[in-house]
């Protein structure tokens, strides 16, 4: 049996946060300090403006800061945009880029997407890619083949364990309290490995495929006992210190 990469467990704040939010950080970064998180990586994604605040209550903790997207330039005339440069900058670790929400709100294409994961990987971030099919593209039983191609569109060049997270999120699962079954989840992640072992080689085993969509304390265990689940991506339960610690609490002992 290969060993399976250490586990990472994120959260995604989306637009959802002000200064009086940075408490709930606090406490998932003590709950994290404490041993919450057991053998699991741990990382919250806030807002643009919160990126730093959080960067600083995190630091000398385990507890790592992530941007939600980034642009694919270092700087430039890009009004409101926020650059891989910056969020590293500003003590962030991580940057989620190709999330269906920008990938619908923005249609951002994975073309973008790709460069966008490039310029994190080459400002010194570890991208999360996300990918995930919606619910017409499911009941077409075309899951794998829209997961598939997002996958070798948005794949950065050169990506290995260290730089690259794959976030396996299917659309109609995103904040519906929805989730696949975790025979479903399997078979995606599964694939998603060859996928990975395909495109970097040996280091496409230790690249972590994190589930996400309404993953809450209640299914987690569930969810993260799937072959080749190696962590979640956290929306709505990820805004509470106590929801996220229970989830996290998965990887513990
Ligand atoms: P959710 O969001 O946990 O609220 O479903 C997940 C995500 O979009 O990352």
């Amino acid at each position: 049996m290969t060993t399976r990469p250490r586990p990472l467990v994120a959260g995604n704040w989306k637009m959802n946060g002000l200064k009086a939010s940075l408490s709930e950080l606090s406490a998932i970064r003590d709950g994290v300090m404490a041993g919450g998180a057991g053998r699991a990586q741990t990382a919250i994604c806030p807002p643009a403006t919160l990126v730093m605040a959080a960067a600083d209550l995190a630091s000398g903790s385990p507890l790592a800061i992530g941007g939600q997207d980034c642009h694919a330039n270092q700087s430039g005339a890009h009004t409101g945009d926020v650059s891989a440069q910056m969020l590293k900058d500003a003590g962030a670790a991580y940057a989620i880029v190709g999330h269906s929400e920008r990938r619908t709100d923005h249609q951002e294409t994975s073309a973008q997407v790709k460069a966008k994961a490039e310029a994190a990987i080459a400002a010194g971030l570890t991208a999360i890619v996300c990918v995930g099919e919606s619910e017409a593209q499911r009941r077409a039983g075309e899951t794998l083949a829209v997961v598939g191609k997002q996958l070798e569109e948005s794949w950065p060049a050169g990506a290995a364990a260290a730089t690259l997270v794959i976030a396996y999120e299917p659309i109609w699962a995103i904040g519906t309290g929805l989730t696949p079954t975790p025979a479903d989840v399997a078979e995606v992640h599964d694939f998603i490995r060859g996928v990975a072992l395909r495109l970097a080689g040996a280091e496409g085993a230790g690249i972590r495929l994190l589930y996400g969509g309404s993953v809450k304390p209640s299914n987690a265990a569930e969810l993260m006992a799937v072959s080749n689940v190696d962590g979640a991506l956290i929306g709505g339960a990820s805004l509470k210190a106590s929801d996220f610690l229970a989830i996290a609490a998965v990887y513990k002992g």
